[in-house]
C-alpha cells in the first residue's frame, strides 16, 4: 500500500486531490487545521491529522509513514496577486515556514516523493509568452515571493536527498473554488461588464481536475524528480473567453464594454487616491504593478509536461465551466 499525505485537503485543489487518491492500492492521510471544515472528509477512508502551520509535532506525525507528500496548503487571498507589500504575516508562516517544517519532517521520515504546489506568480511578468519553466523568476507580489521562497526550500531539500517536484499552476478554477470563480460568476451575471481592452489579455485558467492529474503523473514519473512543471490549459484563455464560455453554457451573459488600458492607466492614480483608503485590495489592483498584471499577457508553455508526463488537459474552458456550474446546481460541489 502506498500512503499519500495531502496538506490543504479541505481546500479546492487538495479536496479534488483526495477524491482522486481514494483509489485501490493507496491510503490517504489529510493534514487539516483544527478550525477547518472537514465535512467532506468525514465518513471516507481518509485518516485525519489535525495541526497548524507551526505545530511541528503534528507535522511530524502527519508525515510519518507517508510515501508521497502533496503539499497544497497555502495562504492566498483575492487580492494576493496585487499585494506587493505583504500585509499578512501568513504569507510567511503558512507559505514559507510550514513548507520548511514539512520538508524537514519528510526528509527525516524517508518520504519517497514531495510534490509542491507553487504558482505562476513566481515568474517575471515581463517574461516571454508562452512562459517556460526556465524563464526568469521575479515575483511582484508578496504571495509570489513567498511561493518562490518555498520553491527554493524544495530545491535545497532536493540537494539533501528528498525527491521534490514543483508544480506552477496558472489560475485554478472548479468546484469549491473560494476566490476566482465566485468573483467571475458575480461579474458574469451583470448586464454590462467593462473589461480592460475587452478582456482579451491572456490569462491561464486551468480546471482543477487537470491540475490534479498533472500532480499525480508527476508523483509517479522518475523523470519528474527535481523538476518544475507549469500547469496551464492547452489553449490560451482570457476573461473574454471565460465570459463567452459562460454565455455558451448558460445562454446568457453580460455585454462586454471594452475600456482601453491607456485610459485606465491615466485614471488610476486619481481612482486610487479616491478609493484606496477604503478598499486597500482595490488600491493594489490600481497600483502600477496591479495595472501591469491586468494589462499583460500571462500564458504558460506546457511543452515540458506534455513531453515528459504525457500531460493533456481533459477540460476546455467551456467544459470545465459547464462541469463546475452543473455540480454547483446539483449541490455536488
Ligand atoms: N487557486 C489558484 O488559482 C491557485 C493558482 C496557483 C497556485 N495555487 C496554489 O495551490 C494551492 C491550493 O490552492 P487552493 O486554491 O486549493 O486554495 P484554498 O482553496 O484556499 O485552500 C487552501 C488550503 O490550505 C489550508 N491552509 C491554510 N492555512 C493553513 C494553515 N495555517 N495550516 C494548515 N492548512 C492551512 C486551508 O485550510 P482551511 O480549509 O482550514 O482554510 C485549505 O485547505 C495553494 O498552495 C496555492 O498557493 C492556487
Amino acid at each position: 500500500m502506498t500512503r499519500a499525505l495531502v496538506t490543504g485537503a479541505t481546500g479546492m485543489l487538495g479536496s479534488h486531490l483526495v477524491d482522486r487518491l481514494l483509489a485501490p492500492g493507496l491510503t490517504v492521510r489529510a493534514y487539516v487545521r483544527p478550525v477547518s471544515d472537514i465535512s467532506r472528509l468525514k465518513g471516507r477512508s481518509v485518516e485525519i491529522v489535525f495541526g497548524d502551520a507551526d505545530t511541528e509535532e503534528a507535522i511530524r506525525r502527519a508525515v510519518a509513514g507517508a510515501d508521497l507528500v502533496f503539499h497544497t496548503a497555502g495562504y492566498l487571498s483575492p487580492d494576493a496577486p496585487f499585494d506587493t507589500e505583504g500585509r499578512s504575516p501568513l504569507y510567511r508562516t503558512v507559505n514559507v515556514d510550514f513548507t520548511a517544517s514539512l520538508l524537514a519532517a519528510s526528509l527525516e521520515a524517508g518520504v519517497r516523493r514531495f510534490i509542491y504546489t507553487s504558482s505562476n506568480s513566481v515568474y517575471d511578468i515581463e517574461a516571454d509568452v508562452p512562459t517556460g519553466e526556465d524563464a526568469p523568476l521575479r515575483p511582484v507580489s508578496a504571495y509570489g515571493r513567498s511561493k518562490l521562497e518555498a520553491e527554493e526550500l524544495v530545491r535545497a531539500y532536493q540537494a539533501r536527498g528528498l525527491n521534490g517536484t514543483i508544480i506552477r499552476p496558472g489560475v485554478i478554477y472548479g468546484p469549491r473554488d473560494r476566490y476566482f470563480l465566485p468573483a467571475m460568476l458575480r461579474l458574469a451575471r451583470l448586464p454590462l461588464l467593462p473589461l480592460i481592452d475587452g478582456g482579451t489579455r491572456l490569462l491561464d485558467m486551468i480546471y482543477v481536475e487537470d491540475v490534479v492529474t498533472l500532480m499525480w503523473e508527476a508523483s509517479q514519473a522518475e523523470v519528474a524528480v527535481g523538476k518544475v512543471y507549469n500547469a496551464g490549459p492547452e489553449e490560451p484563455t482570457s476573461l473574454r473567453a471565460l465570459m463567452d464560455a459562460y454565455r455558451k453554457v448558460t445562454g446568457r451573459g453580460p455585454r462586454i464594454v471594452s475600456v482601453p488600458s491607456g485610459m485606465v492607466k491615466r485614471a488610476a492614480p486619481f481612482l486610487r487616491r479616491l478609493i484606496g483608503p477604503l478598499f486597500p485590495g482595490a488600491a493594489g489592483v490600481l497600483s502600477p504593478v496591479g495595472l501591469k498584471l491586468l494589462t499583460c499577457d500571462l500564458h504558460l508553455d506546457m511543452s515540458r509536461a506534455r513531453a515528459e508526463l504525457g500531460y493533456r488537459p481533459r477540460f476546455s474552458l467551456e467544459q470545465g465551466l459547464a462541469e463546475t456550474l452543473n455540480r454547483l446546481k446539483g449541490g455536488k460541489a
